[in-house]
């Protein structure tokens, strides 16, 4: 084996600045990484710009970090293409994030046994624009009674688009003129009806990279700045531990390493609603006191995955899910155990901590250092100016400042 080895990451990027730069600033000062065989690894990250490609070209990134595939095709095709014939690390299978819309993600983890609420798939308002559709329609399409079906699921409840994002096409519906109303507008997009889970207690969005992730309290009502609190007791430990599973069990099942999930717990039940979110927020202006533990994540995930040569899994072994899910003799905390198993195994979490405590122990200082800098700063005053109209600036910074300095507090060596 060589004695230096180079690892170079390539990031796909949209409109974001602040995340991409805390991200290169702090790989930059992890320096030379050595591995239990003595080899020294070099990694080193760039940003991928977008021109035409022979499929037979060799791409030079070990590891795409990927935020604009959803969005795009060619970036897309392009992950695709490195993925199967170059063997480069993504963090989100282009697949299954494709083919998996929140639909089958519902299906699948309900055959698992989660607590995903009764949702029923509705055909669309108005027929696509495909001139031989009147003619199946007539001949194959059954009748339907559209209140029958939510009075079935009870108001209220939510209808929502089976492949949504983003809230768009969301709406809230406690009678049947509004869901008419909502029907009619839905036009030709499919939707799900859903029942509502009201009342919840605590909307629990949890963030994960990799084998890490961080259950967060969300406040959906309030503005984008708002939405995470800083808390840390709001679930018990057990329902703590239930969202943690249930994100990690999707994630690995799915292939998803960069990723959001959103369970509603009410008492000590928890109700996954979505939990496909190809490109998470991750921006300072939103995650703020919990954005240098995300960078961390990333930064550790990423290392980890080049380093340890870590081997892209593209193929799913849904079956091994599923041969707990279907079994009658085990019950739901029985299954979840099972899962966190197959889960675990995945994300090797313990060849992971091990890595992090043997390799890259000296991260949690240089972030921190670096958070406590004036170069941190200087990110989030840029951040801020750009995001935000001059007369709100100063609020926004002042507020930003204060989340991020608690942090800060809260790390400071004793
Ligand atoms: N079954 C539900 N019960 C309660 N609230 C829901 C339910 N489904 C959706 N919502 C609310 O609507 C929002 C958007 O729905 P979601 O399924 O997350 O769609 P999107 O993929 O667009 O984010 C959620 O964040 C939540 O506030
Ligand atoms: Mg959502």
């Amino acid at each position: 084996m060589a004695d230096e080895m180079r690892h170079l990451i390539g990031m796909l990027l949209g409109t974001e600045e602040d995340w991409p730069t805390a991200f290169e600033t702090l790989l930059g000062r992890v320096g030379p990484i050595k591995d239990a065989s003595g080899t020294t690894h070099h990694v080193t990250v760039e940003r991928i710009t977008m021109e035409p490609f022979d499929l037979r070209d060799k791409p030079r990134y070990d590891l795409v970090v990927d935020r604009l595939a959803y969005w795009y095709y060619l970036p897309r095709e392009w992950l695709k293409k490195v993925a199967l014939m170059d063997d480069v690390y993504l963090l989100n299978s282009p697949f299954t994030f494709q083919s998996m819309e929140k639909h089958a993600a519902y299906c699948a983890m309900l055959r698992l046994g989660l607590k995903v609420p009764q949702t029923v798939l509705v055909p669309h308002k108005n027929p696509p624009d495909n001139a031989r559709f009147a003619y199946t329609a007539a001949k194959y399409n059954q009748p339907f009674d559209l209140d029958q079906i939510a009075e079935r699921i009870g108001y209220p409840l939510f209808m929502k688009p089976y492949d949504g994002g983003q809230w768009i096409g969301v709406s809230h519906i406690s009678n049947s003129a509004e869901l008419h109303r909502a029907y009619d507008q839905s036009g030709q997009r499919l939707m799900h009806l859903q029942a509502a889970v009201d009342g919840f207690d605590v909307f629990a969005r949890s963030l994960s990279i990799g084998a890490e992730t961080m259950v967060m309290k969300f406040r959906p009502d309030l503005p984008m700045h708002d939405r995470y609190a800083v808390a840390h007791d709001f679930l018990t430990p057990a329902v703590g531990d239930e969202v943690l599973t249930i994100s990690r069990l999707i994630n690995a099942f799915f292939r998803w390493e960069f990723n959001s999930c959103e369970t509603l717990v009410r008492g000590t039940e928890a109700h996954p609603i979505d939990y496909a979110n190809a490109s998470p927020d991750v921006a300072v202006t939103s995650l703020h006191y919990y954005f240098p533990w995300a960078m961390k994540a990333l930064l550790r995930w990423c290392v980890f995955c080049v380093v340890t040569g870590r081997r892209p899994q593209l193929d799913l072994d849904t079956r091994r899910y599923f041969e707990i899910g279907d079994r009658e003799d085990l019950s739901y905390e029985e299954k979840l155990a099972g899962y966190r198993k197959l889960a675990d195994e995945y994300f090797e979490v313990e060849r992971y901590l091990d890595f992090c405590d043997s390799r890259l122990a000296h991260v949690d200082e240089l972030v921190f250092d670096w958070v406590d800098s004036p170069d941190f700063d200087g990110l989030l005053v840029d951040t801020v100016r750009s995001t935000y109209p001059p007369h709100e600036q100063e609020r926004f910074l002042a507020h930003f400042r204060g989340l991020v300095g608690q942090w800060v507090r809260e790390q400071a060596p004793a």
